[in-house]
């Protein structure tokens, strides 16, 4: 009895190796065939494409910071709701209120804060308010001071708007400030988020040429900002439709988008009207160019002489002297900026 169940048993056992070395076997070709297969569809590949170029993501534009969605107003009191929201309302139709119609005061020239600051300073790459609340008060070097959100804003209206100042305690600048904040939302202290303020463009090896530029503004801007530059004002005779790029209701000479860089990576991720950082349309030397030419033309000049107190710490492209470097006013606003900020960076402190 004993020994033919232990031949069953050995029988069964064997019978079980036996399968289990046909299994292994079968795996391992499987597993070899892949290996093959694999190797054999890269090395396919490879001959097919020849060497393939890698294009390379500009992380420049992906994933880029956006202010928090309207919903979040909820959780505020009606107070601060309505504070922010006509803060946003002063930001988008600044001449309505403020303008040379304006219902609150005639304090500047017809212009809004959002001509420059497009969907009310949230655009990306669109010289938005992303890091507003985040850095200031902080240290710039233009008055050399530190400045808080006040006095910056304040800078735009007497420049940007050629106008006047508010009052820090007014209901207006409250209201600025408070939608200022509110835009700066979750952006820590002293960070500047993707996306923020003005994309800075590549460099230009050349001087820029408001010739060529003059050429494009006929192709591409004109249509709107009028071949006299001046814009177009809308029906109701307070605001424009289109806003005035020079003359006399158009930014001073002491405005941040005087600068020919500025107004070049302002324009080529925002012009022509509907263009956004995803799809520009013009290259970094068509945008050179124009900023060339419209900050060729003439505009309402402001009284600089308190600004830039320490002259070393004029960016590149400040169009006024005295300077600290050799280089002329002409070739620091038009360039070639290549050997002046060469020399800059050799003669750092
Ligand atoms: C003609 C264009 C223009 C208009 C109009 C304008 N600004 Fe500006 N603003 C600029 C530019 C350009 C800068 C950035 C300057 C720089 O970086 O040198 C700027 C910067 C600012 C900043 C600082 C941003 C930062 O991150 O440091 C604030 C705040 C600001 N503007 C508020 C306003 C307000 C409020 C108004 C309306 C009362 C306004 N601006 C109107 C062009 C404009
Ligand atoms: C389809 C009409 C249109 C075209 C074309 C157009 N713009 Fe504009 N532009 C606008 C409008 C509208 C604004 C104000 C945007 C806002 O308030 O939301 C503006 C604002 C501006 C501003 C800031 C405000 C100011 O007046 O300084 C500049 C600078 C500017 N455009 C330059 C250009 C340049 C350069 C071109 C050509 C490459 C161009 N635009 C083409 C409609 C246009």
């Amino acid at each position: 009895m004993n020994g033919k169940i232990n031949e069953k048993k050995i029988k069964r056992l064997f019978f079980f190796l036996k399968a289990l070395v046909i299994l292994l076997f079968l795996a391992v070709l499987s597993l070899a065939g892949n290996i093959f297969l694999q190797n054999f569809a890269v090395h396919s590949t490879k001959s097919n494409n020849a060497p393939k170029a890698f294009v390379k993501i500009d992380s420049n534009f992906t994933s880029l910071w956006t202010a928090p969605s309207d919903w979040r107003l909820m959780r505020l009191s009606p107070k601060e709701q309505q504070q922010i929201k006509y803060g946003r309302e002063l930001i988008a139709h600044t001449s309505q209120y403020l303008g040379p119609k304006g219902s609150v005061a005639a304090t500047s020239n017809g212009m809004n804060c959002q001509n420059c600051h497009l969907n009310a300073g949230t655009q990306p790459w669109g010289n938005n308010y992303f890091a507003v609340e985040a850095n200031y008060p902080k240290f710039r070097a233009r008055s050399g001071t530190v400045e808080n959100q006040v006095k910056r804003i304040n800078d735009c209206f007497e420049r940007s708007l050629n106008g006047k100042a508010l009052d820090s305690a007014s209901k207006e600048m409250q209201a600025m400030l408070a939608y200022i904040k509110w835009v700066g939302t979750d952006v820590p202290k002293k960070k500047t988020p993707k996306g923020t303020g003005i994309f800075k463009i590549k460099g230009l090896a050349r001087a820029t040429d408001p010739e060529k530029g003059h050429l494009i503004y006929a192709q591409k801007c004109q249509s709107c900002h009028q071949a006299n530059g001046e814009g177009v004002i809308a029906n109701d005779g307070k605001s424009y439709l289109y806003p005035p790029l020079w003359g006399k209701n158009s930014y001073n000479t002491g405005a941040g988008l005087y600068r020919i860089s500025n107004f070049a990576g302002y324009v080529k991720l925002n012009m022509p009207l509907g263009v956004t950082y995803e799809r520009p349309q013009l290259t970094d030397e068509e945008a050179w160019d124009i900023a060339a030419f419209v900050n060729s033309m003439p505009r309402p000049a402001k009284d600089l002489s308190n600004d830039w107190p320490d002259i070393a710490a004029k960016p590149f492209d400040h169009p006024f002297g005295p300077y600290a470097d050799p280089f002329s006013e002409k070739q620091h606003k038009y360039g070639p900026y290549k050997p002046i900020k060469e020399w800059k960076e050799a003669h750092r402190k």
